[in-house]
């Protein structure tokens, strides 16, 4: 079985029910990607439902005072994403007539969306063929692979977005990008994998060169 098949044969069995994998509408995926962007699952899911059921809209979200966008906010840290979601909601309405984009080339434009958030909303919300990287996605292709190029260095992105773009299953972006995530996240841990359990374990590089714990490799700037 191909590596993209194995991830996601495991998604479906091991994934946590979260309530933004429930919908394909743009503005709620962009809603919990920018929360998730520096914060845990846990932690930012409270803060996913309070603002979804305060602004169930962009419109509604755009028309709130900064005051209390802020104040929602709350407790998350990172007050800038918070700052950038308010002035990209009033973008929005302004200049997308309250339709939240779902193309990767119009997200890019926005206010705290890079290139991973882009990818995100695009291939969620649209099936767009974007692949993203985060933390999860480096050190999941790093260790299966075996890519020793540091993941924070210019030739490593561009080796580990070159990577995940050709293992890509363009049949459902969406569902591929949720597995290797999920994967990261919750199987090929950053500390102690359970490498004992994993069904990637065979073909894995890392493991079976006993290179776990030193990939992916980063290095001091
Ligand atoms: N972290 C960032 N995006 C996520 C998602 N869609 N599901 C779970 N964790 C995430
Ligand atoms: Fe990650 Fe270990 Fe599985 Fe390799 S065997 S993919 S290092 S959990």
């Amino acid at each position: 079985m191909t590596f993209q098949n194995e991830l996601i044969k495991w998604y479906q069995i091991n994934k946590r029910d979260l309530p933004w994998r429930h919908t394909q509408d743009a503005y709620t995926i962009w809603l919990s990607e920018v929360i998730l962007q520096q914060t845990r699952v846990e932690q930012g899911l409270p803060y996913f439902n309070k603002f979804l059921a305060h602004f169930p809209t962009v419109s509604d979200f755009a028309s709130a005072t900064e005051t209390v966008v802020l104040k929602l906010w709350q407790g998350l840290g990172y007050y800038s994403r918070g700052r950038n979601m308010h002035a990209t909601a009033k973008f929005v309405v302004e200049h997308h007539r309250g339709i939240f984009p779902n193309v990767h080339d119009e997200l890019i434009k926005l206010k705290g969306i890079g290139e991973y958030t882009a990818a995100a909303i695009s291939s969620f919300s649209a099936g767009e063929p974007r692949a993203v990287v985060d933390g999860n996605v480096f050190r999941v292709l790093a260790r299966y692979f075996g890519v020793e190029t540091p993941i924070n260095s210019t030739a490593g992105k561009k080796e580990f977005f070159s990577l995940a773009n050709d293992l890509l299953d363009k049949n459902d972006p969406a569902l591929y990008n949720q597995a290797i995530m999920e994967f990261g996240a919750m199987q090929c841990k950053p500390k102690s994998p359970n490498c004992g359990i994993c069904p990637l374990q065979m073909g894995c590089h890392a493991f079976n060169n006993n290179l776990v714990g030193h990939l992916p490799v980063k290095i001091k700037k």
